[in-house]
């Protein structure tokens, strides 16, 4: 009996593990952008190194897959990227029609993808275990799981914010979240809270308003006979955030929001003999400055260029400069050019004293990991925000991409080298990066296996979701309280008067006797 039992148990086992090993997974990946498609080409391998039969649908094809790893290329949806997006100097928006931009810029991609013939036949013709998708206000594509019948894992290329917050319930209170569009931190001033305020209402304005409808439109334009879209939009129960605690502030999250950020930084690797020697024989250190994968640095105005290169020469240190053309007019001695370079491995290596850099989110986290201290020149939208976060952590200084100038870009970069503080705060945070129980790569395959185990983990999910606004902020009750204090009042009065009435006939009646 007893041997039974154990049979049964590792049949099950086994059984069960082997679901769970050769689960066919599905990636939805519609936005082209470069540092989302390396943030999906990196999720979706870790877990092809799982075991997984896994199937990419997006707009850019990538070259070294494995041989579980099968892709299914949009091209069309990469051709429609707007040309607002390839020159992010002339991208400037304020935080109040940002959103409404980028919500709106998204629309045709999403509706590319949802009447792609190709994803049809994908998911007419095939099964699968599960969806994941990038979240970036594209909740329609939910509507590929509802169709196939499967759980859906969301992936944001943020951390915690309007992207994901609202399709998992994250309780993203404006008084302490600071919106990603903003550069506030957790504590805020009252104008600062009152313009977080503003943020907020208007982003769920163009949620409720603009994305949600005609994202439902599209869908059901597309599949004829779709339902509502508030039948799905919040079907998934776990969303990767590509946050940490080394850089974003602690704000409370919902059991499914997962922190995986840093799951793209790779152990380091040597780097080519010439740029080892270059930093091997820096006698004051290197800087290392790029923008990079988006933003080019030959797009940098000429102006500014000029004022970059003024104070580089008059540095000791050596600049190394990602640099995307064969020749910088007018560079000193110092200044080492390279079109590409390989961040992880440069910021790995011991002489690198600083990177300047755009504030991205992968840079940032790669920095943190590394441990060096940074100057930020944010350019576009969450990169003030990331940045406002390495102020918070005391190991990096912002200017903002219009502001420099030569005497501050020098101040700066001084105080960075000179005050040991950044140096040590930076080692601090990266401390904290690296604590971690399980790696991002090991939490992201634990956590997406786990919605294919739980067949879409319905018990992560918050009440909350279920709730109408008014509910959710408690208006009604506290429209039904002050009714019922109203009526209280009211009675009282009322009372009060047919007391006093009576007592009046009553004085009366005694006076007249
Ligand atoms: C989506 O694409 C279809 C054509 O496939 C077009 O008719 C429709 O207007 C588009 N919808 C939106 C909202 O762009
Ligand atoms: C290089 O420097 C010279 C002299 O300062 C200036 O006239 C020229 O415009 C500069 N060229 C570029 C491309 O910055």
């Amino acid at each position: 009996m007893k041997f039974l039992k154990v049979v049964t148990f590792f049949v099950i086992t086994l059984s069960l593990s082997d679901n769970i090993q050769c689960a066919r997974i599905l990636g939805i990946f519609y936005y082209p952008g470069k540092s989302h498609q390396m943030s999906a080409v990196t999720l979706m391998k870790i877990l092809a190194n799982r075991g997984h039969e896994i199937t990419v649908v997006s707009p850019i094809g990538e070259e070294n897959t494995p041989e579980n790893y099968r892709q299914v290329v949009l091209k069309e949806v990469n051709e429609m990227i707007p040309d607002q997006i390839k020159n992010y100097f002339k991208l400037k928006l304020h935080p109040y029609i940002i959103n409404y931009v980028v919500t709106t810029m998204m629309i045709p991609l999403i509706n590319s993808t949802l009447s792609h013939p190709k994803l049809h036949d994908l998911i007419t013709t095939e099964k699968f275990d599960l969806v994941i998708m990038e979240q970036l206000f594209s909740d329609g594509l939910a509507y590929i799981a509802h169709l196939l019948d499967v759980p859906v894992v969301y992936f944001s290329a943020f951390t915690d914010s309007l992207v994901s917050n609202p399709c998992i319930g994250n309780p993203a209170w404006p008084s302490y979240a600071p919106d990603i569009y903003s550069s506030y931190t957790s504590e805020m001033t009252f104008f600062q809270r009152l313009d977080n305020t503003v943020i907020f209402v208007i982003n769920e304005l163009i949620r409720n308003l603009v994305t949600l409808p005609t994202q439902n439109k599209m869908v059901q334009m597309h599949f004829p006979g779709a339902p509502h879209i508030t039948e799905y939009y919040h079907r998934a129960s776990i969303v990767l955030l590509n946050g940490d605690l080394s850089v974003n502030e602690p704000l409370p999250k919902v059991p499914g929001a997962i922190d995986i950020g840093g799951f793209h930084i790779r152990p380091s690797k040597p780097l080519p003999t010439d740029l080892q020697d270059i930093l091997n024989t820096a006698a004051q250190g290197v800087i290392y400055f790029s923008m990079g994968g988006n933003i080019k640095s030959v797009d940098i105005p000429i102006e500014k260029r000029t004022m970059l290169l003024n104070v580089f020469s008059k540095l000791k240190q050596t600049v190394l400069w990602k640099w995307e053309a064969d020749h910088l007019p007018n560079k000193s001695d110092n200044i080492v050019i390279r079109k590409w370079l390989p961040q992880n491995d440069v910021l790995a290596h011991k002489n690198v004293k600083l990177f300047i850099t755009h504030a991205g989110l992968h840079s940032l986290l790669e920095t943190i990991y590394h441990g060096v201290p940074c100057l930020n020149i944010p350019v576009f939208v969450d990169q003030l925000f990331n940045a406002k976060k390495t102020v918070v952590g005391g190991f990096g200084k912002t200017i903002h991409f219009d502001d420099i100038s030569e005497e501050n870009l020098l101040l700066a970069i001084d105080e960075l080298l000179q005050n040991p503080n950044y140096a040590e705060n930076a080692k601090k945070r990266s401390m904290i990066m690296r604590d971690k129980p399980m790696s991002p790569a090991d939490t992201i395959a634990y956590w997406v296996e786990y919605a294919i185990r739980h067949k879409g983990a319905e018990h992560l999910k918050v009440a909350s979701l279920k709730l109408y606004w008014f509910q959710y902020l408690l208006l009604d009750v506290v429209a039904f309280l002050v009714l019922c204090v109203l009526v209280l009042i009211l009675l009282m009065k009322y009372s009060l008067k047919i007391i006093v009435g009576l007592l009046r006939e009553n004085r009366k009646k005694s006076g007249s006797k």
